[in-house]
C-alpha cells in the first residue's frame, strides 16, 4: 500500500505539471470550482499549506499578520495570487467578544439564544439575524465566522444548549440553515458545527459516543445534512469527542464518506481548536488544522508536506484540502468583496435582536389570563435575576458583549486564560429600567432575592410579584442538574405563597424543573434574551407584543425521565474550559438508548407526560387550525387553514406530527409553518413534509415503507388533532 502511494505520488506530481489540459484564462467569479482549480495550479510548493492551517487568534505578538483583527483565528493568506486571510471570529450568536480583547469602539449585537431563536419556528428571522452578524462581522474587520452552532439538544444538562437551536433534526436543520445562509448574504463565510454528535461538554476532548448509523442519520446527521443544504456553509467545523472510537476530526466516516461522499459536499471541515490529534487526520477527511498553537504540533505544514511526498494518498489530499478552500472562498465572494472597517446601522441591529426576543420568548402558564398586566398597576414588586443590572448571556467562546463589556458580572472560575469568557454576566438591558420607562407612574420595589424576607415582604405589599430567575449555563461544563441555582426555587415558592399574582420571568440555558408551577400565576421562558432582552420582556409581560414562542425542546417533569437519568461522567470528569481530561482518561456514553427518538420522540416512545412538550406555548389569542388534502407529490405536502378567533393580532405555528408510519407508531415533526394573523383573519398554508422524515435509513439508504402515514397538527407534540392518512408507495433513495 504504502509503496504505491509513493509511486502514485510521483505520477500525480508530474500530471500537475504536464498533463492537465490549459484552462480559461480567467473563470466566471460564479463558477468557484473553476476559479479554484486555476489557483491551485499556480500554488508554488511552498504555498501548498498555507491554507491549510491557522493561528489561534485571540492574542498575537507583534507583528501582526495582514488583516489581523484579534478574533479565535487567523490563516495566511496568498496575496500574489489574490487569496485574502481568514480572519475568524466566533458568532453563534453575534461577533464574540472575546474577553474585550478586541477593544472594539463601535457596539457588536448580541441575539437572543439559540433556542429563543429557534422558539421563533421563523426561518426567515434566523436568515435576517444571520445577515445582522455577517454584516457586523464585515464592518469589524472578519470574513469568516465560526457559526452555525447545531447540535441536536440530546442532553439538556450540555452547557452549550444556549449556542443550539433543538432537540429536532428539522427544525434545527432548517434554522441553522437559514441562519448560516444570512451570514453568507453578508459576503461572510460561516461555518455549521461541531460536526457531529457533540452533544455534551463533560469530557468533551475524549467522550466516546456510541450511536448506530441509522440512529444516527435520522437524528444529528439529518439535521446538519438539512443545514448544510439550506445554507451551503463554506466550512464544516468537526467536533472535539470521539464517534463510535474516532476522534471527531478524524473520523473517516463521519468525514469522508458522510459529509464529503454520502452528501457531496464542496467545502472544507476545518478543526475544533485543539482537536487535532494526528497527521493521518487529513486522510480520515480534515481539511484544515485550526488553532495550530493548541494541537501538540502543527501537523498540517511541514509534516503534511513530507508524507505528500513520498505517499499519493497525502499528495491527492493536499491538492484536495485547497481546492476545497479555495472553492469555499470564491463561493461565498471573500476575495471580491473584503471586510471594511466601518459603522453599522446598530439601531436597526437592535431591532432585529429585540424581533428575535419577542418572537422567541415562550408563554408557559398564564393562569387566570394574569398577562398581560394592565399599565395601571400601583406598585409592582421586582425580585431577583439582577434586573437592576441587565439580562443574562450564555459563557464561553460565543459570549458577545459591546465596548463597555457586560452590565454586570459574578466569578465562576476556574482562573487562567479563559475566565473572562467563562463568568456569568449580564448584557445591558435592564429589566427595572425598561419596566420603569413603560409604567412610569407604577412603584416598582426592586429585591435581589438573596434574602427570602425582604422579597417576601416586597411581594405581599405589590399588586403583581416578577421573579426575574436565571440559570447560567457555558461553554466547557454541563450544569449538574436542571434545578434553578441558587435557592431559586425555595424563592419563587415563598414569593407565590405571599402573592399568587406572581409572574416567573425564566433566564435559563434550556429546560429547568418548576416545583413551584402550580402555585404562580404566569411563566414567560424568555432563556437568554440578548441585547434587547429586558425591552422584548416588558412588551411581552404587557400585551405591546403577544407570545407566539413555541418550545424547541421538551421539558422534562425531572431528570428521571431522561434517557440518561444521571449525566455521564458527572462523577468522573473534572470540569474545564478544555476539558481533556487526566492522560488516558475515557467516558463512553450510549447514545444507542434513545438513538433517534431524541426528546419529545424519546418521551412518546416511553409514554412519559413531561412537564411541557416540544411546540407548547401560549398566546393572548386563540387560534383554530384545519388541515386536509395530504398528497405524495411532487412531495408530500397537506394544506391548512388557520383563523385568529381572537381580537390581537398574534402568531401561530402549525405543526405535522408523523404519528404512524406503515403501521408503525412513532412521533415525528415532519413540518412547519409559522404564520401571523389580523384578529379574525384566516391564512390557508401549503405545508411541505420533509421526505428523510417520513422515511427510515436503511442498510446504506433512505426506505419508505409503502403503507398509510398518519399526520396530525399539533399545538405541541402532545396536544394533537385527529391524524389525516396519507398513503405512499415503497420508495428509497440515497
Ligand atoms: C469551541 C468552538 C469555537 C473555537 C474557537 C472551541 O473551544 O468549541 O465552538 O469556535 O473554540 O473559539
Amino acid at each position: 500500500m504504502r509503496m504505491f502511494r509513493q509511486i502514485a505520488g510521483a505520477v500525480l506530481a508530474m500530471a500537475s505539471v504536464v498533463v492537465l489540459p490549459a484552462l480559461s484564462a480567467t473563470p466566471a467569479a460564479s463558477d468557484p470550482d473553476a476559479r479554484a482549480e486555476q489557483t491551485l495550479r499556480k500554488l508554488r510548493p511552498a504555498e501548498r499549506t498555507t491554507l491549510l492551517h491557522g493561528l489561534s487568534a485571540a492574542w498575537l505578538p507583534p507583528p501582526v499578520p495582514p488583516g489581523y483583527v484579534p478574533g479565535a483565528g487567523y490563516v495566511y493568506g496568498i496575496p500574489r495570487l489574490g487569496v485574502p486571510p481568514l480572519i475568524e471570529s466566533d458568532a453563534s450568536l453575534g461577533v464574540a467578544w472575546l474577553g474585550g480583547r478586541r477593544g472594539d469602539k463601535e457596539p457588536t449585537t448580541a441575539l437572543p439564544s439559540g433556542p429563543s431563536m429557534a422558539s421563533s419556528w421563523n426561518p426567515q428571522l434566523l436568515q435576517q439575524g444571520g445577515a445582522m452578524i455577517g454584516t457586523e462581522a464585515h464592518a469589524k474587520g472578519f470574513n469568516v465566522l465560526l457559526a452555525g452552532g447545531n447540535n441536536l439538544l440530546r442532553e439538556p444538562r450540555n452547557g452549550r444548549t444556549f449556542e443550539y437551536f433543538s432537540e429536532d433534526p428539522l427544525l434545527s436543520g432548517t434554522l441553522a440553515g437559514a441562519a448560516v445562509a444570512g451570514i453568507q448574504s453578508a459576503h461572510v463565510l460561516s461555518t455549521v458545527k461541531h460536526y457531529a454528535l457533540n452533544d455534551q461538554e463533560t469530557g468533551r476532548a475524549f467522550h466516546d459516543v456510541l450511536i448506530s448509523e441509522p440512529a444516527a442519520r435520522e437524528s444529528d446527521l439529518l439535521s446538519f445534512q438539512l443545514a448544510i443544504e439550506r445554507g451551503q456553509p463554506g466550512a464544516v467545523m468537526c467536533a472535539y469527542n470521539r464517534i463510535n472510537g474516532g476522534f471527531g476530526c478524524g473520523n473517516d466516516w463521519l468525514l469522508n464518506q458522510v459529509l464529503k461522499r454520502d452528501w457531496g459536499y464542496k467545502g472544507w471541515v476545518m478543526s475544533d481548536w485543539g482537536a487535532v490529534h494526528q497527521l493521518d487526520f487529513a486522510l480520515a477527511g480534515l481539511d484544515q488544522q485550526s488553532g495550530q498553537q493548541i494541537d501538540p504540533q502543527v501537523f498540517f505544514d511541514k509534516p503534511l508536506l513530507d508524507a505528500a511526498k513520498n505517499d499519493a494518498g497525502y499528495w491527492a489530499r493536499v491538492d484536495d484540502m485547497n481546492r476545497r478552500v479555495l472553492r469555499s472562498i470564491y463561493a461565498v465572494g471573500l476575495d471580491r468583496h473584503p471586510p471594511k472597517l466601518r459603522k453599522v446601522d446598530v439601531k436597526a441591529h437592535a431591532a432585529v435582536a429585540e424581533q428575535v426576543a419577542l418572537q422567541g420568548s415562550v408563554l408557559l402558564r398564564n393562569n387566570g389570563a394574569l398577562l398581560p398586566l394592565p399599565g395601571n398597576l400601583k406598585r409592582i414588586a421586582v425580585i431577583g435575576g439582577n434586573a437592576d443590572a441587565g439580562v443574562m448571556a450564555g459563557g464561553g467562546s460565543s459570549l458577545v458583549h459591546g465596548p463597555d463589556g457586560p452590565a454586570a458580572l459574578r466569578t465562576i472560575g476556574p482562573e487562567g486564560p479563559f475566565s473572562k469568557m467563562m463568568n456569568e454576566t449580564y448584557h445591558d438591558s435592564s429589566p427595572i429600567k425598561a419596566l420603569r420607562a413603560r409604567v412610569p407612574n407604577t412603584q416598582l420595589s426592586f429585591r435581589s432575592g438573596r434574602y427570602l424576607t425582604d422579597a417576601v415582604a416586597a411581594a405581599r405589599q405589590a399588586d403583581v410579584a416578577v421573579v426575574f430567575a436565571t440559570q447560567y449555563m457555558s461553554e466547557g461544563y454541563d450544569v449538574p442538574d436542571l434545578s434553578l441555582p441558587d435557592g431559586q426555587d425555595a424563592l419563587i415558592a415563598a414569593v407565590a405563597a405571599a402573592n399568587p399574582r406572581t409572574v416567573v420571568v425564566l433566564q435559563t440555558g434550556g429546560p429547568v424543573r418548576m416545583p413551584w408551577l402550580g402555585s404562580v400565576g404566569a411563566v414567560l421562558q424568555a432563556w437568554y434574551p440578548g441585547a434587547r432582552g429586558a425591552e422584548a420582556i416588558t412588551a411581552l409581560l404587557f400585551g405591546d407584543a403577544n407570545p407566539s414562542g413555541r418550545l424547541p425542546i421538551t421539558f422534562p417533569s425531572s431528570e428521571a425521565q431522561l434517557p440518561r437519568p444521571a449525566l455521564d461522567g458527572a462523577e468522573t470528569v473534572e470540569p474545564g474550559f478544555v476539558g481533556r481530561g487526566r492522560p488516558g482518561q475515557t467516558l463512553t456514553i450510549n447514545y444507542d438508548i434513545e438513538g433517534s427518538d431524541v426528546g419529545y420522540r424519546w418521551y412518546a416512545r416511553q409514554a412519559l407526560q413531561p412537564l411541557f412538550a416540544l411546540g407548547f406555548g401560549l398566546s393572548y389569542t386563540r387560534f383554530d387550525t384545519n388541515c386536509s388534502n395530504p398528497v405524495a407529490t411532487p412531495t408530500p405536502q397537506l394544506t391548512c387553514s388557520v383563523r385568529n378567533m381572537g381580537d390581537r393580532a398574534g402568531a401561530e405555528v402549525v405543526q405535522i406530527y408523523l404519528t404512524s408510519m406503515a403501521g408503525t407508531a412513532t412521533r415525528r415533526l415532519a413540518g412547519y409553518q409559522r404564520v401571523m394573523l389580523a384578529p379574525g383573519e384566516s391564512r390557508e398554508l401549503r405545508i411541505e413534509l420533509e421526505p428523510r422524515v417520513l422515511a427510515h435509513w436503511r442498510d446504506g439508504q433512505w426506505q419508505q415503507p409503502a403503507g398509510q402515514y398518519l399526520l396530525a397538527s399539533g399545538r405541541s407534540s402532545l396536544d394533537l388533532d385527529p391524524p389525516l392518512t396519507l398513503t405512499l408507495p415503497a420508495r428509497n433513495w440515497k
